[in-house]
């Protein structure tokens, strides 16, 4: 917005110079700008989001709706149906109909379910250019050997199984396009995949699962020209800490007090950015903090 702000005040400028604008070969259309670019970039692509009911999902799908408002689909998935039914009314009132969004409603544990989504999708956004692997979720604090078997199962079903399972089902058709497939993975992990923390051990190791499947997928697809991408976030204030204390807002508050987290909205941005640069460009692997964070919780035990 600062770059498109400041080009607008150089034609101004000019404008008002004795030389009209056009005389000087340098016209308004012809600025290119990163905001511009993007767009253009982005501009006619099939976007499939996962747990876009909330957090950070659901900022990325209004990121990229403002981001590319001319020609752009979207595919909202997560389990709260209404809520992503929702979310599509008011990117549509927010962006109007160039923006053509499919709520549906999709539980990424769920393999077959998965895979009947894929094949179901109506003809128009059969062609998935982004898939945004953000659907994830911690519960509880517990420490070995307290750790509840159902959370165990949850966490890594939700977090591991389902992000393969949806990459597995989405993956062919990418790898279908000329020059041994195109389209991008962007997956999102997070610092407790880089840093374990006490009291977060099966989460931590769901994400350190992430990254390596990360990695290892980057590597498969090498000669294909499908980008694999990893964003790591710190800490993110969503329902994310409300889930992990089974609702207790109060308790949820407490994680994010006496410091600023970052907003959904911070990641978002950071997620449109990955999938805009020019083809040839992966911003393979990144880690966004808030100003005042730079690590996982500290692991020092003092008598
Ligand atoms: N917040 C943080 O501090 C932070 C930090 C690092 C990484 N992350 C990661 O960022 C991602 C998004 O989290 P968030 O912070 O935005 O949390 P959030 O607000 O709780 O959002 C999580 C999303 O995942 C969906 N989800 C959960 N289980 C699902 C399932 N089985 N199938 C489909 N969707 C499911 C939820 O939707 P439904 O309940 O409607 O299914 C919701 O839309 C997660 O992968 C998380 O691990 C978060």
């Amino acid at each position: 917005m600062h770059i498109l702000r400041t080009s607008t005040q150089f034609l101004r400028t000019l404008s008002s110079l004795k030389y009209p604008a056009s005389n000087l070969n340098f016209t308004r259309q012809s600025i290119r700008t990163m905001a511009s670019a993007a767009a253009k970039r982005l501009e006619g692509k099939t976007i499939l989001i996962t747990g876009a009911s909330s957090g950070i999902g659901r900022s990325t799908a209004f990121e990229f709706a403002k981001t590319s408002p001319k020609n752009l689909k979207i595919i909202l998935t997560a389990r709260r149906i209404d809520t992503l039914k929702d979310i599509a009314a008011s990117i549509s009132k927010e962006v109007g109909d160039g923006v053509k969004v499919l709520p549906v409603k999709l539980d990424v544990s769920n393999a077959a379910e998965v895979r009947e989504f894929v094949k179901g999708l109506p003809e128009e956004f059969k062609e998935i250019d982004v898939l945004v692997n953000n659907a994830g979720m911690v519960k509880g604090t517990a420490k070995a050997p307290e750790i509840l078997e159902e959370d165990i199962n949850v966490m890594m079903s939700t977090n591991v199984t389902g992000l393969i399972n949806i990459t597995q089902a989405v993956l062919p058709a990418m790898m279908k396009r000329p020059d041994g497939g195109k389209g991008d993975i962007i997956n999102i992990g997070s610092i407790a995949g880089r840093e374990p923390y006490a009291g977060g051990s099966i989460y931590c190791a769901t994400k350190a699962a992430v990254r390596a499947f990360t990695d290892s997928l980057r590597r498969d697809l090498i000669a294909s020209r499908v980008r694999v991408i990893e964003i790591d976030p710190g800490a993110v204030e969503t329902e994310f800490s409300v889930v992990r204390f089974g609702g207790d807002k109060a308790k949820a508050d407490a994680v994010y007090a006496g410091f600023e987290p970052l907003t959904p909205g911070d990641i978002a941005e950071h997620v449109v950015y990955c999938a805009s640069r020019r083809e040839n460009v992966v911003i393979a692997d990144s880690l966004v903090f808030p100003n005042q964070q730079a690590g996982s919780a500290p692991a020092i035990h003092k008598k």
